[in-house]
């Protein structure tokens, strides 16, 4: 028989998480798939990437694209042209994309016009604001897919009111939850685990909405300054916010931060910031914190699978199940507002919420079941 060829696709952080529990569940059936997995290079630092794979074993690319960062037609197109020549050498009989980085809209346009069908895991999450560049990639990868697979129902409505045929949709779960319910007691046994004993708030902030805008950073560094001084917030920074603090001259909201030396004392009401983390150590983090702030896609979706109170900063999401079912809330960019809701978490009154069908860890076997029952 022969084996049905696929190119995994990864780019940024997120990705490599995604990808991981697919890749594991198609080598369990390796007379039938051959697997080649192509890292772009969006994302390059070794905390963005590097340490990521080692963290969580992912292999090494079979190809790296080494594309770096860029205004987004430059690193768009700088992937396509990339891409293409890979695919044309390599054939694949299936490109596979996760999520909705500028990586995923690259390689499945690439794809879509070498009429090589497109799996897109992560398919019909909307925020309904196309300012938002991931908007854009997920509007026009899901419009190219052949397969797309869904972590909830929403997301069918979605991709049927857009015209997309009920047959190439499969509602198999979140793909992120299986790598944490693989994860998550090792996480609980790194050696931060004494965070236990302190409470601390978890943040993540890198949309450019909420920090390529002086003002806009200022008026969340504000809220987050108020807050810090009822509990102590931990703010693994990303490279893009890490620069954009620089560019505004904001540092003097923050104090630099050693996870090993866990001491807020004398921390002065200031943001304890540190680099970006290895997946293992920020979900200790996360599965130990009070409650997380955020304004990331992937981190509402976990404190909701962890049962962690969460404050998305943001005025929209396009991940409404965890605000439905899970325990997020959508707080916006206000200050006073973003203030208030985390005194009432600090005060005992987080929201309580469910886990969402299929987020079970078993959604890779469901991807590749259907892979084999179609392919
Ligand atoms: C990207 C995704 C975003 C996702 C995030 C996860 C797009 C449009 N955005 O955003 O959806 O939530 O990844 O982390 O694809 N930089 C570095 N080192 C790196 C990577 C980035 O210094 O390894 C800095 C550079 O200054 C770069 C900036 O971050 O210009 C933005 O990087 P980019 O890959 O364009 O988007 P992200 O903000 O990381």
């Amino acid at each position: 028989m022969k084996k049905i060829k696929v190119i995994n696709v990864v780019g940024c952080r997120p990705n490599f998480i995604k990808i991981l529990p697919i890749m594991n569940e198609m080598n369990k059936h390796q007379e039938q798939f051959k697997q080649i997995l192509v890292h772009t290079g969006q994302h390059y630092d070794g905390a963005m990437s590097k340490t990521l794979f080692e963290d969580i074993y992912l292999p090494q690319p079979d190809v790296y694209l080494g594309i770096g960062s860029g205004a987004h037609a430059e690193q768009t197109a700088k992937i396509m042209i990339e891409f293409e020549k890979v695919c044309i050498d390599k054939k694949p009989d299936l490109v596979l994309v996760v999520g909705d980085v500028n990586s995923t809209l690259a390689c499945s346009l690439t794809a879509a016009k070498l009429c090589i069908p497109i799996a897109h895991v992560e398919a019909g999450l909307r925020s309904f604001d196309r300012s938002m560049p991931e908007e854009i990639n997920r509007i026009v990868t899901d419009s190219l897919s052949s397969f797309l697979f869904t972590t909830c129902r929403d997301a069918d409505k979605n991709l049927k009111r857009e015209g997309i045929s009920g047959k190439k949709i499969y509602f198999v779960g979140n793909i992120m939850i299986d790598t944490l319910i693989k994860f998550k007691a090792k996480a609980a046994a790194n050696t931060w685990k004494k965070m236990k004993n302190i409470d601390y708030v978890l943040l993540t902030l890198h949309r450019p909405n909420n920090v390529d805008d002086k003002h806009a950073l200022e008026n969340i560094l504000e809220a987050l300054h108020e807050i810090s001084k009822r509990m102590p917030i931990i703010f693994p920074a990303h490279p893009r916010t890490q620069k954009q603090i620089k560019v505004f001259g904001y540092e003097k909201y923050f104090r630099p931060f050693d996870l090993k030396q866990i001491n807020f004392i004398n921390s002065k009401n200031l943001i304890n910031l540190t680099n970006p983390l290895p997946y293992l150590e920020f979900l200790n983090l996360m599965i130990n914190a009070k409650f997380v702030l955020t304004d990331s896609g992937g981190v509402q979706e976990e404190t909701t699978f962890l049962g962690i109170s969460c404050l998305t900063i943001r005025e929209s999401t396009e991940r409404p199940i965890t605000v439905a079912e899970g325990t997020n809330i959508l707080v916006g960019t206000d200050k006073e507002r973003i203030i208030n809701e985390s005194l009432k978490i600090i005060s005992g009154r987080g929201k309580m919420g469910k886990v969402p069908k299929f987020w079970d860890g078993k959604t890779a076997k469901r991807i590749v079941n259907i892979f084999k029952k179609t392919l």
